[in-house]
Formats: structure tokens, sequence, C-alpha cells
């Protein structure tokens, strides 16, 4: 009995062994495609994947199969060669897509909110020509309103420019540049409207460095002020004395 289970295991290796070395994939994928709520504009894509190689495909938009070696263009005159193959995958675009989209458009609505950030392009001074950018990322759907405010009020016109990105993975980024001049006191703010966020994002500019740095140097500046009147009026004082000291010596 032990002697039969370990053949057993033994057979099983080998066999492990052999498959693992030489694997075969055939993948039959299919697709439903579209960006219209009203489904308009759906595509039923069928993909014949031997080993990762397509070798055949069917698009509704051709209405027929194309093939992309010796054997996928055999297979793909065969099956346009079959009305009754050629009318079900007709079909199939209102009874598998478009049904099922019907079906899914509400519940698989994928919502993501965007990641938002305001930040200076580079060291940002007050009294200076700055360019701010608000950063909008990672969100899907691509719908998205970005606003400037300045001290709660809405910016426009042509100081304002933005970049908008697909990264290809289902997700979006977007970034808005204002050009302005920046104040101490007025707060900049960048206003995001998704439908991932349930209301609307504020995101003000963070100007704390800005702030605790001119303090600095105030403080630093201040410490040098004081430094130079106590060096002074030491130098003054010591000139007196001194000076004292010299003229006082006659009359003593
Ligand atoms: C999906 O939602 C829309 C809008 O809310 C609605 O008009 C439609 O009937 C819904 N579809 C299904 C299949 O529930
Ligand atoms: C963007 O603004 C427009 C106009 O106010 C509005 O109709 C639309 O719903 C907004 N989009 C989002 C994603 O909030």
């Amino acid at each position: 009995m032990r002697t039969l289970t370990l053949a057993l295991v033994l057979v099983g290796f080998a066999f492990g062994c052999v498959s693992s070395e030489d694997v075969y994939v055939f993948q039959n994928i299919v697709e439903c495609e579209y960006s219209k709520e009203d489904l308009s504009d759906m595509v039923y894509i069928i993909k014949l994947v031997f080993n990762q190689k397509l070798m055949c495909s069917y698009d509704s938009r051709l209405g027929k199969y194309v093939g992309y070696d010796e054997y996928g263009i055999k297979n793909a005159a065969h099956y346009n060669s079959q009305g009754w193959k050629m009318k079900q995958r007709k079909d199939e675009l209102e009874t598998l897509c478009r049904a099922n989209a019907r079906f899914y458009v509400n519940s698989t609505t994928r919502k993501m909110p965007p990641i938002v950030t305001v930040r200076p392009t580079e060291k940002a001074h007050y009294g200076q020509l700055t360019t701010l950018v608000c950063h909008a990322y990672a969100f899907y759907p691509q719908a998205i309103n970005m606003t400037w405010l300045l001290d709660g009020s809405e910016v426009t016109g042509d100081v304002i420019s933005t970049e908008f990105m697909d990264n290809g993975d289902w997700s979006y980024q977007t970034h808005s540049h204002l050009d302005l001049v920046l104040h101490r006191g007025v707060s900049v703010s960048c206003r995001v409207e998704h439908s991932g966020l349930e209301k609307p994002l504020v995101v003000q500019w963070d100007s704390t460095s800005l702030d605790s740095r001119t303090a600095k140097l105030a403080v630093g500046c201040s410490f040098f002020l004081i430094g130079l009147i106590v060096a002074f009026s030491a130098a003054y004082i010591y000139y007196k004395r001194k000076h004292r000291g010299f003229s006082s010596l006659p009359l003593n």
C-alpha cells in the first residue's frame, strides 16, 4: 500500500514536470465596449488567442471574423462562411452585450473620488508672481470640475490652464495651473466636483510654510538688528569710557 502511494506520487510528479514544460492555453475572450449611457455605440468583440497570440477575432463593426496568421485566416474564412454563426454573432450584440449592459449599468458604475493637492511649481514668495497647481489624481469617471477660489470667490479668465491625462488603467488625472501674485492673508483654494465625492471638495493652499519662513526671516533680522545695536552700544560706551579716561588724566 505504502509502495503504491509512493509510486503514484512519483508518477504524479513526473507528469507535473512534463506538463509544466509545455503548457497550452486557448482563450476565447468576449468583450462588450461602449461609452454612451444609451448604449448606442456598443461594440461586440471576440478574440481567439492561443498561447498569448491573437489568431483570429470577430468585430461587430466589421460584421465578420479576421485572421492574423495562417491558421487564424483559415478559421476566419470557415466561420464567415457559416451563415447561422454570423447571424448568431450579429444577434449577440443585442442579446449578450446590450441586454447585460442594461442590467449592469446601474449596479456596476465604478466611482473613484479624486485625491486633491495644491502646490506651487517652485518656492513661493509673497508679492511675487507664482504658479499654483491643483492636482487631482486617480479619479473615475472622467467628468470633473475644478475651480480656483480667492478668499472664497471664483477666479476666471486666462490665468488658468489645465492638462488632462488618461492613465489607461480606468483612472484619470488633471492639473489646473493658476498664475497669481500671492498676498499674505488671502486664502487660495481649489474646489473639485466629481461624482465620486458626496459634496464638492475644497482644498486650501497651505501657506504655513511660507508664513513660518517669513516669520523666521523676521526673527532672524530682529536678532541681527539687536546684535548690531548691542555691539554699537558697547563700542560707544567703551569709546566714551576710554575718551573720558584720557581726557580726565590731566585733570587729576
Ligand atoms: C438606471 O438608472 C437610471 C437613472 O437613475 C434609470 O432611469 C434606469 O431605469 C435604471 N435602469 C435600470 C435597468 O434599473
Ligand atoms: C460640472 O459643472 C457643470 C456646470 O455647473 C455641471 O452641470 C456638472 O454636473 C458638473 N460636473 C460634476 C462632475 O460635478
